[in-house]
């Protein structure tokens, strides 16, 4: 039997990530697809896709052992519960454990580049408490490192568009964002193809500063738009002031100060590699994007 002949099952498959991934497997011809969300809401749209549907909840584990039955091959979609600390690392250990139960052979994962323990909840910590427990599992699993997304800089160009300012504290190193359909596409190819224990960095092609974005943005919009660098205590605290939550002004605070230091920077050819298609600059993005950012 052939990988792709095997039971696929894609968690979090109402997400934005989620539903570009099933949709990938099935232009890729995937037959036996399942898509497991928390929101029976969205099932219809899913069902459109022409795969099977089932409910699956991090937080009700009770809903995991249905949902994983007969699965040989899961992604398992990092999840969004930022709110609370350490949510993410109990659903992400229920759902690995539900699926050794139910005799899962390989899980892919969508981890952060440079994931690693810090003191207190961080994103970082999550991804990296995630990994161990695949290590710890027993399964074969691919983790997909994946670099930020391009989707990112959107919230930050629409404030750069009317201050002029691009704002971080990055200071001035770059980061490798990837779009998240090349991340949806990568998920899609390793959950069909890959195969082992292997860690992969998803990157775009190029590792991109916020001067060079300002650039772009100047450029499109025809203002001037410079990056401004600032202190990560600014950042976070110009994020809370904006009516952010503390968690997530602290996240991007801790993502900029990883991209300070340069972890964010690694390119790799995993999209092209995994996918065959190289994957979309920031200029591109920010270039097919333009019209609604402007408008
Ligand atoms: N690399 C980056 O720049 C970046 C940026 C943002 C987020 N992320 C991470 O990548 C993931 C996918 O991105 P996205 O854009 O698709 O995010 P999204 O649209 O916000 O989707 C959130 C995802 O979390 C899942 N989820 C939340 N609570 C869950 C639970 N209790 N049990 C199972 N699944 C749960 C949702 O699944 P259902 O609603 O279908 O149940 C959905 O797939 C995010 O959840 C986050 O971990 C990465």
């Amino acid at each position: 039997m052939s990988l792709a002949d095997k039971q696929l099952l894609v968690t979090g498959a109402s997400g934005n990530l989620g539903r570009a991934v099933v949709a990938g497997l099935r232009r890729l011809g995937a037959k036996r697809v399942i898509a497991a969300t928390r929101t029976p809401g969205k099932r219809q749209e899913l069902a459109a896709l022409g795969v099977e549907v089932r409910e699956a909840d991090f937080d009700r584990p009770e809903t995991l052992q249905a949902a994983f039955r007969g699965v040989e091959r899961l992604l398992l979609i990092s999840t969004d519960s930022l709110h609370a600390p350490d949510m993410r690392i109990k659903q992400h250990r229920a759902a690995i454990q539900a699926a050794v139960v139910a005799g899962v052979e390989h899980i892919v994962y969508t981890s952060l580049p440079n994931a690693h323990p810090t003191e207190g909840p961080s994103i970082p910590d999550d991804h990296f408490w995630t990994e161990v427990a695949l290590f710890e599992s027993g399964l074969n699993w691919t983790i997909l490192r994946n670099n930020l997304y391009a989707e990112v800089i959107l919230r930050l160009a629409q404030f750069a568009l009317k201050t002029g300012k691009l704002v971080s504290a990055t200071q001035s190193q770059g980061r490798s964002y990837v779009t998240r359909e090349d991340c949806a596409r990568t998920a899609a190819a390793a959950l069909l193809n890959s195969t082992g224990k292997a860690i992969y960095d998803v990157t775009g092609p190029a590792s991109v500063t916020h001067e060079q974005i300002a650039s772009v943005l100047s450029r499109l919009s025809g203002k001037s738009i410079q990056h401004l660098n600032v202190t990560p205590d600014e950042v976070e605290k110009g994020l809370v002031a904006a009516g952010i939550s503390q968690f997530a002004a602290r996240s991007v605070r801790e993502l900029d100060e990883e991209t300070s230091r340069g972890y964010q920077a690694i390119v790799t050819p995993t999209v092209t590699n995994l996918t065959g298609r190289v994957p979309m600059s920031v200029e591109d993005f920010l270039q097919r994007i333009a019209p609604a950012l402007m408008g």
